[in-house]
């Protein structure tokens, strides 16, 4: 099956076609440029970028996957969560593209779409667990099957990226954070400086980074005005281990906490599952645990629309596609997405 795939729901227009051999384009139009003047995405420019962007996009993703518009056999796209206006952006274009097309249209969760696009290039083991960590998210899922997900733990309040970003915004290193900061770590040296660690108590599943957060701005003021590069590069360092080791033991405590599901798989998502260290560390952890893992390939990493093409695929090869009255939606979590 041919699908067209469509994702907007912050700053990247994505377009993809999936078929059943694969990936035959990933097409992602950036608009970092554009709201790195302002530190933050800026919503109402996102959703305007958007409009001006999709249909060049698409234009360019049928080109090369050598598609003629007459070739698509469904449509997928984003239907949240994300900012509501950029959201509605990709949802109403793949609507409109199903009914001029009379193709089957369906809509994809967000976070299922990085989940599932572990199985894109290899075949994913279910039930599995998943660690979703982006700039917007962090929690660990538990996927009996395609279309199946109950939410395990989930942040208080920081997403893991998130945290990165802060950070790298308070040593002036720009956005997105993540990237910079592990670079930076590499030169860190280890044992510099102790930051805490939440939410340790027995049996306690979900993620907190807020007082790390402000553990890491106090640590950068200490520094003083001019702070010299390896002094920061030592608090980068403690900043990853503290988010990796929080990140690693809540996986492992998620995977005991549902230890008669059966599990088979362990799998990383998101945008921080581009992170070195915390691929390293949750490969070690799989393989203690005799679990299928592999490092999800950079591209399907950060937001891209081949994982919302896939996901289409996927369901509309086992379920009925959604009406084109599918509501777009700026926040809900996986549990009651069916
Ligand atoms: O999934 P994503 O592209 O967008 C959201 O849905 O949020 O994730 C973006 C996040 C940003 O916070 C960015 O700093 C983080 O992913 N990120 C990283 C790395 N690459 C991107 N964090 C840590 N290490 C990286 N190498
Ligand atoms: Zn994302």
């Amino acid at each position: 099956m041919r699908v067209l795939g469509i994702e907007t729901s912050c700053d990247e227009t994505s377009v993809a076609c999936v078929d059943d051999e694969g990936v035959r384009a990933n097409l992602i139009s950036s608009q970092v440029d554009l709201h790195q003047h302002f530190g933050g995405v800026v919503p109402e420019l996102a959703s305007r970028a958007h409009l001006t962007n999709v249909l060049p996009v698409c234009q360019a993703a049928l080109e090369r996957s050598e598609w003629r518009l007459d070739d698509v056999q469904a449509v997928a796209a984003t239907a949240g969560p994300g900012l509501i206006g950029a959201v509605l952006m990709g949802l109403s274009w793949a609507k409109s593209l199903s009914y001029a097309l009379d193709v089957p249209f369906v809509g994809v969760h967000h976070i299922e779409g990085h989940i599932l696009a572990n199985g894109i290039e290899r075949e994913m083991q279910f039930p599995c667990l998943a660690l979703v960590v982006s700039g917007g998210h962090t929690e660990t899922v538990f996927v009996r099957r395609v279309g199946n997900y109950e939410r395990v733990g989930t942040t208080r309040d920081d997403a893991a990226g998130e945290t990165f970003d802060k950070a790298a915004k308070l040593m002036g290193l720009g956005y997105p954070g993540g990237p910079v900061i592990q670079e930076l770590a590499e030169r860190g040296r280890p044992d510099r400086l102790e930051l805490p660690r939440a939410l340790q108590a027995d049996g306690e599943l979900d993620f907190s980074f807020s007082g790390l957060k402000t553990a890491v701005r106090r640590a950068i003021e200490a520094l003083g005005p001019t702070p010299r590069e390896q002094d920061l590069a030592d608090v980068a360092r403690a900043l990853q281990e503290a988010i990796v080791d929080s990140l690693v033991e809540k996986t492992a405590r998620a995977l005991d906490a549902r230890a008669g599901e059966g599990i088979r798989g362990l799998y990383l998502a998101g945008g921080v599952a581009a992170n070195g260290p915390l691929r390293g560390a949750i490969g070690r952890l799989a393989s203690e645990r005799d679990l299928d893992f592999a490092p999800p390939p950079m591209a399907y990493c950060t937001d891209n629309a081949a994982m919302i093409a896939w996901v289409g695929r996927e369901k509309l090869l086992r379920a009925r596609p959604d009406g084109l009255d599918l509501a777009a939606f700026a926040r809900g979590g996986i549990d009651s997405w069916a």
